[in-house]
């Protein structure tokens, strides 16, 4: 940068941009993506079409106030329409929600191991990043309450988290809701909550029964995961009217492409695909984490569909394994840039794929 170059505000610099998982191999092997929490089950076959179906009005713009989408969410989740705000991605409404109600000067608190973007779009606004502890890498809610201080303006929590796949309980967020002042927005990330079948867990929740009756709750979901959708970008915010109103005045006004409203309809509308969707990854999370564990690692607690899996260190570092394991094309996620280097995140995969991770895990262990 020269002298005379435009000069960003302070603190972009210090920004280090997000790294998404990997999704290439050395040439010649066969990629299995599990570095980004992708159902290996793809969209609804209903979401595709309405996918095509969008071509035929590429040239118009998008229905900017998303109102059928957000029908089709409100009678799939049973939550108001008009609570509703949709976002490019869960990332735009967390972006939306920092720009709304955090500056310079103020803080945003998060968990240790909480989901980055929180802190890069902070800094993005020259916002500051707390982090409270956490108690065997799940969110300590006490240490939350214990870090706030009058500059902070909103509390993220993923539940689950992504990338420890630890959750915390209805009650713990009720805690934590009720221990905080009012004036502060608390965010509770809901990404993976669609992985969850209330009847085997009901001890979780999204946080949704906080919204109303509150002025400061908001529950962020979105599209990427169990939905299928990562490509269009489509999320949502269920929120206090009052919130939804800020984040309708600072959003583009054509946010969501026409060819993600079409499909997030479908996509919603088609929870039969999602029950399926939801049996199969329970079933292989049950299988991954019993079968990981059995080959001596220690596989982290998961609700979500992937695993935080540590490893010994020494001649079996994560380092090595992730190489080992990219070497057979099988590409997972190292989790160093979240302060866990002696853990890989794996995301579920189709049966083929985690049984060729544990194969190769097997090899990389006896080797
Ligand atoms: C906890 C959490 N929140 C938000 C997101 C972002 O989702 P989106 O693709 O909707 O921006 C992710 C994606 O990995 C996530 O893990």
């Amino acid at each position: 940068m020269s002298a005379t170059s435009p000069k960003p505000r302070p603190g972009i610099l210090d920004i280090a941009p997000y790294v998404a998982g990997k999704s290439s191999a050395r040439a010649g092997v066969r990629v299995v993506k599990l570095s980004a929490n992708e159902t290996p089950l793809g969209a609804s076959p209903k979401a595709k079409t309405a996918f095509i179906e969008a071509a035929e009005t590429l040239h118009r713009y998008p229905d900017g106030s998303a109102a059928p989408l957000r029908a089709a969410i409100g009678e799939a989740y049973n939550i108001p329409a008009e609570q509703i705000v949709c976002g490019a991605g869960s990332d735009e409404l967390i972006g939306l929600l920092i720009h709304a109600y955090a500056g310079a000067g103020d803080e945003v608190l998060m968990s240790r191991h909480g989901f980055l973007m929180y802190k890069i779009y902070a800094q993005g606004f020259g916002v500051t990043t707390a982090f409270a502890p956490e108690k065997n890498l799940r969110c300590d809610v006490d240490a939350l309450l214990a870090s706030v201080t009058p500059r902070t303006k909103i509390v993220f929590i993923a539940n689950p988290n992504n990338h420890t796949g630890s959750y915390v309980t209805k009650a713990e967020l009720k805690r934590l809701h009720a221990g905080l002042r009012p004036d502060i927005v608390l965010a509770v990330d809901a990404a993976y909550s669609e992985y969850i079948d209330p009847k085997a867990l009901p001890d979780y929740s999204d946080g949704s029964e906080l919204v109303a009756g509150s002025g400061n709750v908001v529950v962020l979901h979105t599209f990427s995961k169990i939905y299928g959708l990562s490509a269009l970008r489509l999320g949502f915010a269920y929120a206090p009217a009052s919130i939804c109103d800020m984040l309708g005045r600072i959003r583009g006004p054509f946010n969501v492409a026409t060819p993600a409203l079409m499909a997030g309809i479908a996509a919603v509308r088609d929870q039969s695909f999602i029950e399926q969707t939801r049996a199969f990854n329970t079933k292989w999370l049950a299988f991954m984490s019993k079968e990981i564990a059995a080959l001596g690692l220690k596989v982290h607690p998961s609700i979500a569909n992937f695993v935080l899996v540590e490893f010994p260190g020494g001649k079996h570092s994560a380092a090595s394994a992730n190489a080992y394991l990219a070497e057979q094309g099988l590409i997972v996620r190292d989790v160093v840039a979240y302060g866990l280097p002696d853990c890989l995140r794996i995301t579920i995969g189709l049966e083929e794929d985690n049984k060729a991770v544990l194969q190769c895990l097997r090899a990389f262990l006896d080797s």
